[in-house]
């Protein structure tokens, strides 16, 4: 038998990162650089929040500050962090509360409550805002005030949400032998991106970041508008933003990331969720200043399956943008390799 690494850790938790690193033939015909997709969704709880969730909690079990039994995790997330935490909650027996929202979809929830999550759903948006993350953080809040042995892990805060990702970076330039000039990645918390970035900038990596934010989204100074599709985007600006991250910044429409998802599905066979299809889209939209021969990296952040009532339904899609059917009508066929 294998002995276990010390300190690495165990069970399916050990099946967190190390995603597949594919490349994409289809998606972009004509194109005359390479784009590699880094396939986030095969983390075990489905989504690139998984390296985060464990990220933020490990240490904290390891060195004894949260105690299987008496500790209590609380955290507001639209769905795939709380699925992630759910996970390594259960595996630890910690308890774990998620406040969510009305735009967390059902299925997400019913994960959640399957690993053994309590899941509490605020009903009423921010007055001033219309929007539900000032009202999920301050009932996240209340019950950390409220609970005894309590612990957020503020997602939206939490410097180790940015550190985990510096990995994520690591196994994409290492998939890529180096050979990187464009990395392309969906923004909420600002995680994913800080964490890349970060690595990037040390090792002097001479790669373009370009970030990708939902329009509607206030993470980089735009105003804040209604939004459908949840993961990416933000209503609050997250303290682990900062300037300089990105080079650039690309912002989607709810249409944009269900053009991007049908594309990515009807091209590449590839069901992913909505924020994949807004890096997709973002990538198409800045496709004739990309270099000549360079290399470029998508980070799809999860899986479709959770959007099969929204953005892979045609009666969803044609109730809420009409009939786009035609946007992402096949190419000619194309032989791909096999
Ligand atoms: C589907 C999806 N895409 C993108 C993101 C953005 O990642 P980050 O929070 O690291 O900025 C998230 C975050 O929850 C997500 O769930």
């Amino acid at each position: 038998m294998i002995p276990p690494v010390p300190g690495a850790p165990a069970g399916v938790l050990s099946a967190v990162g190390a995603t597949p690193l594919v490349e994409l033939t289809k998606v972009f015909p004509g194109s005359r650089f390479r784009t590699f997709a880094k396939l986030e969704g095969h983390n075990p709880g489905g989504s690139i929040k998984d390296r985060s969730a464990l990220g933020m909690l490990i240490d904290r079990i390891r060195d004894g500050q949260l105690v299987p039994g008496k500790s209590v995790v609380v955290e507001s997330s639209s769905g795939n962090l709380a699925i992630g935490l759910a996970q390594v909650c259960r595996y630890f027996g910690i308890r774990l509360i998620c406040v969510v929202d009305p735009r967390t979809n059902r299925q997400s929830i019913a994960v959640m409550r399957a690993l053994g999550a309590e899941v509490e759903m605020v009903s009423t948006a921010d007055p001033a805002t219309g929007e539900y993350l000032p009202v999920r953080i301050r009932r996240v809040r209340e019950l950390v005030a409220t609970t005894p042995f309590a612990y957020c892990p503020d997602q939206y805060g939490n410097p180790l949400n940015a550190l985990v990702h510096r990995q994520t970076m690591r196994e994409i330039v290492e998939g890529l032998d180096g050979r990187l000039d464009y990395l392309i990645c969906a923004t909420s918390s600002c995680g994913t991106l800080r964490g890349c970035s970060e690595y990037a900038r040390e090792l002097g990596l001479p790669v373009r970041i370009i970030a990708v934010d939902a329009i509607g989204s206030v993470i980089f100074g735009a105003t804040s508008g209604r939004r459908l599709i949840p993961g990416h985007g933000a209503s609050v600006r997250p303290a682990l933003f900062q300037p300089g991250l990105a080079d650039e910044v690309v912002h989607v429409s709810d249409l944009d990331c269900l053009v991007g998802c049908r594309r990515l599905a009807g091209r590449e066979a590839i069901l992913a969720g909505g924020s994949s299809g807004a890096v997709i889209s973002a990538l198409d939209a800045i496709r004739d200043r990309i270099t000549p021969g360079a290399t470029c990296a998508v980070i799809l952040p999860d899986r479709g399956e959770r959007y099969l009532d929204t953005i892979y339904d045609d009666g969803w899609v044609e109730e809420h943008f009409g009939a786009v059917g035609h946007l992402w009508k096949e190419p000619e066929v194309e032989v791909g390799p096999c």
